[in-house]
């Protein structure tokens, strides 16, 4: 499946009733699956997730755990990029060089790396864990 067209479904099924603000996100897996989510705000506003958060849950219950490619697409006047906690939340399945395409209504908008949007990131390095 297209990592757009699934996106752009899963947008349209935003609830951002409180800020209006549409956002959809799909992950392609290395084992070729596509995931999507949108944003679903909550009227006790912290409650609110994000597309990306969505998109992640979907590929984890799924049984997947392996990110290929990231797309996320927004109608904004700047391409829209994951917000610092989806960075965190990406960077927990996906390597510094997975793409993150930024999308808005008309297409791609700009293409960066999740090592781009996370340098630094905390891994399981500062755990000990590898
Ligand atoms: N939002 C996302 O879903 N993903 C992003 O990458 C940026 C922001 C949502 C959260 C909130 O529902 C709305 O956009 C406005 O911040």
């Amino acid at each position: 499946m297209d990592l757009m067209d699934a996106a752009r479904a899963a947008r349209e099924n935003a609830h951002a009733p409180y800020s209006g603000f549409k956002v959809g996100a799909a992950i392609r897996t290395r084992r070729g699956m596509v995931y999507a989510g949108c944003n679903v705000e909550n009227v006790s506003y912290p409650e609110g997730t994000c597309a990306e958060a969505g998109a992640i849950a979907a590929m984890v219950a799924a049984g997947e755990t392996e990110i290929a490619e990231v797309l996320v697409i927004a109608d904004s006047p700047v391409p829209v990029t994951p917000c610092g906690g989806c960075r965190q939340r990406l960077s927990e399945f996906a390597s510094p060089e997975v793409p993150v395409i930024l999308a808005d209504l008309s297409g791609e908008a700009g293409r960066m790396t999740l090592g781009d949007l996370l340098p630094g990131a905390f891994d399981r390095a500062h755990m000990a864990l590898d």
